[in-house]
């Protein structure tokens, strides 16, 4: 596949400080995009950016938000805004939802939601809205977010949207996995206007720290003796380097892409009147009008 211009492409990557996130943004900076990094730790963000500078990547910057929480995410929007006008633009090539994080206990942010649905689904559906007149302003716009094979063997359980009443770890992390597929055959369907290039990754089992960061005992044992049968995030970033350099959005079939071609996800996340409740739920819990998803 042909790959367009990226070195003329603006890209928002978040959860840009480690693992996957960070292989893209290098690589991508390294492309000669320009790449606004996110992160939630100021001190790891200078540290991601510096790396950056120092391995060729010229046009760099990195922005700091907790996207667990939603005032957060409109600040980080209007940042965005912002270092995209000093560039003299009002458009957005590529945006990649890649921050994740997996949680060993039940918690609820400042705003009452779960971590893991807050920051693993809700931010990336109140992100995208946020940017979404900024990216229809780029013919060919990406929006790519990070899912994983684990949305396969589970459902929306819709009577408890944050499984406060059988919460366990994995399967919350599961949830929301399946949510971001379930976002991105939405957002597909709603915005099928040629425009825009919506897919959902799954970048295989990673060698990183995501099962280290918000656990504890069991879950960072079992993580760490699994990850080590991973690929690097090197390699666990190849679909979504891929997916926004690739040229012809037309040889881009399917939703859910692993491995840098489309694949079939599972039955349950094509199901469109689920995909729709769970958008409608979603917009209620991020405040967005109905029917005013990507509306300024
Ligand atoms: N590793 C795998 O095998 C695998 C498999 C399937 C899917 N995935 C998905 O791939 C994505 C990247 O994961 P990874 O494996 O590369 O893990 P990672 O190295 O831990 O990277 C996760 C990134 O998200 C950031 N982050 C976490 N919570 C955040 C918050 N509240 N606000 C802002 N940023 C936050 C992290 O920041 P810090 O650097 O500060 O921690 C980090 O930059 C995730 O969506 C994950 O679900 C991973």
């Amino acid at each position: 596949m042909v790959d367009r211009d990226i070195s003329r492409k603006t890209a928002v990557i978040t959860g840009a400080t480690s693992g996957i996130g960070f292989a893209t943004a290098l690589a991508l900076a390294q492309k000669g995009a320009y790449v606004i990094g996110v992160g939630r730790d100021a001190g790891r963000c200078e540290a991601a950016k510096k790396r950056i500078m120092e391995a060729g990547g010229a046009k760099v910057d990195f922005l700091t938000a907790d996207l667990g929480l939603q005032k957060n995410i409109h600040a980080l929007a209007g940042n965005i805004r912002g270092l995209l006008m000093n560039r003299g633009k009002n458009s957005l090539d590529v945006l990649i939802n890649n921050a994740g994080t997996v949680c060993s206990w039940y918690t609820l942010t400042a705003e009452g939601i779960e971590t893991q649905f807050a920051v693993n689904h809700l931010a990336p559906f109140l992100l995208t809205h946020l940017l979404m007149p900024q990216l229809l302003a780029s013919p060919g716009a990406r929006v790519l977010t990070m899912s994983s094979m684990s949305h396969r063997g589970t459902r929306i359980n819709f009577k408890d949207i944050m499984l406060k009443k059988t919460y366990n770890c994995l399967a919350a992390y599961k949830h929301t996995k399946l949510c971001n597929v379930m976002f991105s055959t939405e957002l597909q369907r709603r915005f099928d206007t040629g425009k825009i290039c919506v897919i959902a990754i799954d970048p295989g089992l990673v060698r990183t720290d995501i099962g280290l960061k918000g656990t504890g005992g069991l879950i960072s044992f079992v993580w760490s003796t699994r990850a080590r049968s991973g690929v690097t995030p090197e390699e666990g970033a190849k679909t979504s380097i891929h997916l926004a350099s690739a040229a012809e959005l037309d040889m881009m079939p399917g939703v859910y892409w692993k491995d840098c071609k489309p694949l079939e996800p599972s039955r349950y996340s094509q199901r469109e009147a689920e995909a729709k409740r769970l958008w409608e739920i979603s917009e209620r819990m991020c405040g967005i009008a109905p029917d005013s998803f990507g509306k300024p």
